[in-house]
């Protein structure tokens, strides 16, 4: 077991991709970002760069820390060049089944063998991902939050198969790049998104139901819950169509209705209003702020 981690191959260069590579180099990992799209590395490497900007600017980092984490950064096209030498493979791709089991055969076929293979899904089963690999003993899960470089928790997430040798190095590898780890089980939606998704899907019912408005309701949850986002502006900042399907996984893995998404939810992504990155969800993002929205779509 690989037991000097230096090397750290990320896959998949969006939002969660780019903010784990930032937290890896800025604790002195060699890096590498790996997309297909030349255009998301380019993307992900400006982002990075203007969050660094924004922690030297808050005098959390120097001006040299953010020029020494930008040039440990590597890029790469090449998912089978890129994880050749990786002792760690952080997998941050699109949230889809298919997807990811061809990735993590693809990585497993390329890795050195004593390599760590870790997933940052939000509600994929581990156990299943490693069942794609070779090696089922070093799969686990490593999930980050958003936005990355500021939430202290990594929910790392043990599959049938995992060794303690593994997970205690990634408890260790997590606290090595400021985060705090918690370990859990590998059962749908782990523990954020079990507690989670229920509770900006209730959210979604009582603006469906008519018991108050999404000003109001988010209002409630900040004020009188000390949450730092309302549950409506959360679910917009995640992704409607992210939450949707957690909700789905939720259903069906527990076989329970009481996890079917809102039906208000469901018209949302289909009509293609997924939240921030669509610009607009219960909120108006198209000026560039969170701004109220009075739409149809609200009305049953
Ligand atoms: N990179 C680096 N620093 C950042 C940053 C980024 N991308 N985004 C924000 N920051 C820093 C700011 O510089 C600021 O630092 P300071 O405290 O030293 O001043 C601090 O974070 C707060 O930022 P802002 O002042 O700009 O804004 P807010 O005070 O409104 O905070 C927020 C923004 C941190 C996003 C806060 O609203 C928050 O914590 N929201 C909840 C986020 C959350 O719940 N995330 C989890 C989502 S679930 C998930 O990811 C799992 C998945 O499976 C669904």
């Amino acid at each position: 077991m690989n037991n000097t981690i230096q090397k750290v191959t990320v896959i998949g260069a969006g939002t969660m991709g780019n903010g784990i590579a930032h937290v890896f180099a800025m604790s002195g990992f060699e890096v590498t970002l790996v997309d297909i799209s030349k255009d998301a590395l380019e993307r992900a490497l400006d982002i990075i760069a203007k969050n660094l900007t924004r922690m030297v600017k808050k005098e959390k980092i120097t001006a040299e820390d953010q020029e020494k984490t930008l040039n440990s950064i590597k890029t790469e096209t090449s998912l089978s060049d890129a994880v050749q030498s990786a002792d760690l493979v952080v997998e941050a791709a699109t949230e889809n089944v298919d997807l990811k089991l061809k990735i993590f055969r693809d990585i497993d076929a390329n890795a050195p063998g004593n390599a760590i293979l870790a997933t940052n899904t939000s509600s994929i089963s581990i156990t299943k991902i490693a069942a794609a690999t070779k090696r089922p003993g070093q799969v686990i899960g490593m999930h980050f939050f958003n936005p990355v470089p500021v939430m202290k928790l990594v929910e790392v997430i043990r599959g049938l198969e995992t060794t303690d040798t593994v997970t205690q190095s990634i408890m260790q590898l997590a606290e090595k790049v400021g985060k705090v780890p918690v370990e859990v089980n590998d059962f749908p939606g782990f523990i954020s998104n079990r507690v989670l998704m229920p509770m900006i899907n209730e959210a979604i019912y009582s603006l469906y139901e008519g018991v108050a408005g999404v000003a109001e309701i988010d209002t409630v949850m900040q004020l009188g819950m000390a949450h730092p986002m309302g549950p409506l502006h959360l679910a917009d900042f995640i992704g409607l169509d992210v939450c949707m399907y957690i909700m789905k996984v939720l259903e069906t893995g527990l076989g329970n209705p009481k996890y079917a998404p809102c039906p208000l939810l469901v018209k949302m992504v289909d009509a293609g209003k997924l939240g921030v990155k669509s610009g607009e969800g219960f909120y108006d993002y198209s000026q560039g702020v969170k701004q109220k929205r009075v739409s149809a779509l609200f009305s049953k």
